[in-house]
């Protein structure tokens, strides 16, 4: 298989889990490259369901290499619940197979406190609606450079150096949000523990993932969240702190852009949104709840209820814009199933005109009105569905009007949580 990234078109939530787990056999490495345990990534095999939040989706086969990159921020004591939540579930994750890179960012307790305190926090104003995990305040310190790397668990000495240089003014922010005071010795005591077996992980992933490509081996790097998640390109200030675009895929796992052949985008079927921020082809009636129901959309991470709406094209145009996709990877197409109209939006009414595109203004999208065109439904099952050609008129009519809209082939559509619910093209 062809060196290929892996990315959420949309919000976050399409399904790249099952898609990384479903290509994970024919690739030799997989790579996470951005974001941490803000993830939740559904595998479903053979009828048993596992969520990953750090450690690459492609864990469930053995033989191949998971590594998390230096775009990744890990949270150590996450990291080694979730190997020890797979050992418990008859899949040992050794050293030998999974691997951390030396320049991956630690996600301190402090970082944890800190972006609970400033969601709660009246001081702050916008709420963004963020996991509680500590991402945004661990990117923060990355490009402060006072960031804790995996490599720093190595000197136990400079670890708690590099704790007592940081503290001063997480105190001060601390006193200013009303929370708790921590000192050196706390946090030292409190992530040693899980530093200590970090460390065994630890290792130079640029070079392996090289090595790989050198011997004509293929690696798939599997994003998180989603294109309209990015720090840059996404809905800001609503977004996550990492970038979330295929473009981040090389630098983030560290490897040249050229060595990428294929990008998927993943795109569920309609759209869904976790946490705050502009949508605006969102379902606020009877249509939105059976999505949510029929879906099962609720956060894989937190457990919130996803906000759902139809599909948005225009998002979309943006988002093969901004990732290159030589392919989509359509997902939850069954639960479209039973509704006898569907609708895409095509373009946005904004101030009068009609846009092909999401305004770049940080407000726009919370002003433009969707324009719809509609399309007949099905009533079929499709779930047990393996062939393209089997799929309803319907069904194979709205994924030719998605591909005729963005010019980009459908190539892989699933139908099921199941790994085997899958048609490949
Ligand atoms: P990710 O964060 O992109 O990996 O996606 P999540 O795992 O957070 O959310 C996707 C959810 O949809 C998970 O519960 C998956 O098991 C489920 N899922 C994935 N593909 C399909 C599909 O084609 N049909 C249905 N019904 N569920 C799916
Ligand atoms: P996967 O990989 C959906 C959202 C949060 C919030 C915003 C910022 O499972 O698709 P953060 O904690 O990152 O600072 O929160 O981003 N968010 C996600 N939404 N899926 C995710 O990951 C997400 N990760 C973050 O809900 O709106
Ligand atoms: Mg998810």
């Amino acid at each position: 298989m062809a060196n290929t990234v892996i990315i959420g078109a949309q919000w976050g939530d399409e399904g790249k889990g099952k898609l990384v787990d479903l290509l994970t056999e024919r690739a030799d490495g997989i790579v996470r490259f951005q974001g941490g345990n803000n993830a939740g990534h559904t595998l479903v095999v053979e009828g048993k369901k596992v969520v990953l939040h750090l450690i690459p989706s492609g864990v469930l086969h053995q033989g191949k290499t998971c590594m998390i990159g230096n775009g990744v921020v890990l949270d150590p004591e996450v990291f080694c619940k979730e190997i020890d939540t797979l050992g418990e579930q008859g899949v040992p994750v050794g050293p030998d197979r999974l691997m951390v890179s030396l320049r991956t960012h630690i996600i301190m307790p402090y970082h944890k406190i800190l972006d609970a305190a400033r969601e709660s926090s009246k001081i702050k104003g916008n709420k963004i609606g963020t996991t509680g995990r500590g991402i945004g305040p661990c990117y923060e310190d990355k490009m402060s450079r006072i960031g804790i790397r995996a490599g720093d668990f190595l000197d136990e000495d400079l670890l708690r150096r590099k704790i007592e240089a940081a503290l001063p003014e997480k105190n001060a922010l601390f006193a200013m949000y009303g929370a708790e005071q921590l000192d050196v010795d706390q946090v030292f005591e409190q992530i040693i523990p899980f530093a200590r077996r970090v460390v065994d992980y630890i290792d130079d992933v640029p070079a392996k993932i090289q090595g790989l490509q050198a011997e004509g081996k293929s690696v798939l790097f599997e994003g998180a969240q989603g294109t309209h998640l990015d720090i840059d390109h996404g809905t800001y200030p609503f977004v996550t702190s990492s970038s979330t675009v295929s473009g981040n895929a090389a630098a983030g796992s560290g490897c040249g852009p050229a060595t990428i052949e294929e990008v998927v985008a993943v795109v569920k079927a309609y759209t869904t949104r976790v946490g705050e921020g502009p949508f605006p082809s969102e379902l606020e009636d009877a249509v939105g709840d059976h999505l949510g129901e029929k879906g099962a959309e609720f956060g894989a991470t937190t457990g919130r209820k996803r906000r759902c709406g139809w599909l948005d094209l225009v998002v979309m145009r943006e988002s093969v814009r901004l990732n290159s996709p030589t392919g989509i990877a359509m997902t939850k197409l069954d639960v479209l199933g039973g509704l006898e109209e569907l609708k895409i939006c095509v373009g946005y009414d904004y101030k009068g005109q009609r846009i092909e595109y999401p305004p770049q203004d940080q407000h726009g999208l919370a002003e433009v009105a969707p324009i719809y065109e509609s399309l007949p439904g099905w009533n079929e099952d499709i779930s047990d569905i393996t062939s393209f050609d089997a799929l309803p008129a319907n069904a194979r009519a709205y994924i030719a009007r998605v591909e005729e809209v963005l010019d980009v082939p459908v190539s892989i559509v699933s139908v099921g949580p199941g790994r085997e619910q899958t048609i490949i093209r």
